[in-house]
């Protein structure tokens, strides 16, 4: 048993996706998120700068005394993930994995990827996919404007409408089996993706599969918490905007957010 806080990172809002799936599948566990608004986006930073900012947001997380470290960004896993575990012992999960695995279980082999132009140049998820399943067919698209515009809440606005139709207008005429939401701030469109591409595609929130995963590596190192009830953490670097009211429309519980600490980093 281990009652320490796990960390969790991202630029900014993407991460509380996945953190509403850790919550929901953890509710024993104690979360600090960290949310690095000073330096959004990270989607069109090189991976130079992806690896040191990552690295600061791990080291301030160690600080405040986690036991394990989520990655909720798809762009920071993508391009840094590998360098943290060669750093750092302590326990780091990142976004790609989790859903490599759930494809190789499934028999979906058709499979769509929208990401930040970071994540789609690095090529990241594409590599992680064809080392793992054999004969998957890939198409990738950079979608760059849809993380800042859900820092700005519009993931339903005629603007959202219109970017996730142009976004997705090569993807749609294909026979994709899944959608891969591989940047976090993804699954906050996911009503407006669906809606454009139809039922039959999957859309893929990684963190579902994460929220699954890090549960069993908690358990395996025998990290796993008794807490009766969990408390949650926030920091951003720097002033709050967007980031109470988007938590609050996500998680659909304000007790959770009760007050936005700044992290000076
Ligand atoms: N949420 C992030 C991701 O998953 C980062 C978006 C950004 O900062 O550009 O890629």
């Amino acid at each position: 048993m281990d009652n320490r806080p796990i960390g969790m990172f991202d630029s900014g809002v993407g991460g509380l996706t996945v953190l509403k799936e850790v919550m929901k599948k953890n509710p024993n566990e104690d979360i600090i998120y960290l949310g690095d608004s000073k330096r959004f986006p990270y989607g069109s930073k090189s991976k130079e700068s992806i690896i040191q900012l990552t690295k600061n947001g791990i080291d301030f997380l160690i600080q405040k005394g986690v036991k394990a470290i989520i990655i909720a960004c798809g762009t920071a896993t993508s391009q840094a993930l590998e360098e943290m575990q060669k750093i750092y012992k302590i326990p780091i999960m990142g976004i790609i994995e989790p859903t490599v695995e759930y494809i190789k279980n499934s028999n979906k082999r058709n499979i769509g990827i929208i990401a930040t132009t970071g994540t789609i140049r690095s090529r990241g998820w594409e590599r992680a996919l064809k080392e793992q399943i054999p004969n998957l067919q890939i198409t990738s698209k950079a979608c760059a404007l849809l993380a800042p515009m859900a820092e700005e809440g519009w993931t339903a606005n005629i603007v959202a409408k219109e970017a996730i139709h142009e976004y997705l207008k090569d993807l749609k005429p294909l026979p994709l089996d899944a959608l891969i939401l591989g940047c976090t701030h993804y699954p906050l469109f996911e009503e407006l993706i669906k809606k454009e591409l139809g039922e039959n595609i999957e859309i893929i929130n990684t963190g579902t599969t994460l929220a699954i995963k890090i549960q069993e590596e908690l358990k395996k190192r025998n990290l796993l918490s008794n807490k009766k009830e969990a408390n949650y953490q926030f920091y951003l670097t720097d002033v709050e905007t967007n980031f109470i009211q988007v938590a609050q429309k996500l998680l659909q519980d304000q007790n959770k957010i009760e007050k936005i600490l700044l992290a000076n980093i």
